[in-house]
């Protein structure tokens, strides 16, 4: 995997935020701030925090909770430590993390771990930095086709570019989805699987555009479609099909993804 599949720069937080966060990322994010509730942590760590979907449900759930947010893009550290305040914002690589040994009750992750091209590499930290007993939890897309936003976009751009679809939905965000795989590399980081769930949440946008525009120019395959050139005219096209394929005004969609909980023996 190229650098370049994990990579949100200049406006692609802004756009990420208003145009993906309460369509495709609110819904779970409410689920996993539940989940990481339960026990009452007091040092939480968040990894891949982004715009912070997670840290602000994390901030109602866990209000006398210690909150570190982390991102590995200074461009979504940036963002969120002015719109998202509370936490300790810092920017920190997932599989390089800036925190002594056993110094956190709970990891949490959400959608991020599937952007790290060495998965065990991040469990085995993620243990590192938990105290025995302390848990792991994060999300992780289950397949494009289980995706009501994401596999209609899958076909738009099979419209848009026949025969020569960019990989980065299929291949990244929902690259990560096989729950054998997910929990063997858990165990290989040293952690224990608690629980798997498969969730299916309803996500609402304001309309198929809104979603378009997010994952063409607020997400890393921005990136793909830059490089074919005319990134504007692509978006315009990939709106209109969307449009076809979802119809006009507000939509919802079915959205499935793993809930992993994980414990550090
Ligand atoms: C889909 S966003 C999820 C953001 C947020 N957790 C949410 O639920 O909206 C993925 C995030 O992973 C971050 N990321 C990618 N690779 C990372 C790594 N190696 N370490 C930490 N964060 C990473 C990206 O910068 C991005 O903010």
């Amino acid at each position: 995997m190229d650098g370049e599949d994990a990579r949100w720069v200049g406006s692609m937080p802004e756009v990420y935020e208003r145009c993906l966060v309460g369509p495709f990322f609110t819904p779970f994010a409410r689920e996993l701030a539940a989940r990481v509730a339960r026990g009452d942590p007091h040092r939480i760590l968040e990894l891949a925090a982004g715009t912070g979907a997670v840290t602000r449900e994390l901030l109602a759930t866990c209000p006398d909770a210690e909150i570190t947010a982390t991102d590995l893009n200074p461009a979504m550290v940036e963002l969120s430590t002015s719109r998202v305040p509370g936490p300790t914002w810092q920017v920190a690589d997932a599989v390089a993390l800036p925190f002594p040994d056993a110094s956190f009750d709970r990891v949490v992750c959400g959608f991020g771990v599937m952007f790290v091209p060495d998965k065990k590499a991040a469990f085995t930290e993620a243990a590192r930095v938990l105290a025995p007993g302390g848990r792991l939890l994060f999300t992780t897309w289950d397949a494009l086709a289980s995706h009501g936003f994401g596999h209609p976009l899958g076909l738009a751009l099979e419209q848009v570019f026949a025969g020569d679809v960019p990989a980065f939905l299929e291949a990244v965000p929902h690259g990560y989805h096989d729950t054998e795989q997910v929990g063997a590399d858990v165990r290989a980081g040293g952690l224990e699987v608690v629980d798997v769930a498969t969730l299916t949440l309803e996500g609402r946008a304001e309309d198929a555009r809104q979603v378009a525009v997010g994952l063409c120019t607020g997400s890393p395959l921005r990136a793909e479609l830059e490089r074919r050139g005319d990134l504007d005219g692509t978006v315009e096209r990939v709106a209109v099909a969307m449009t076809r394929l979802l119809g006009d005004g507000p939509v919802t969609a079915a959205m499935s993804a793993h809930l992993v909980e994980a414990e550090r023996p």
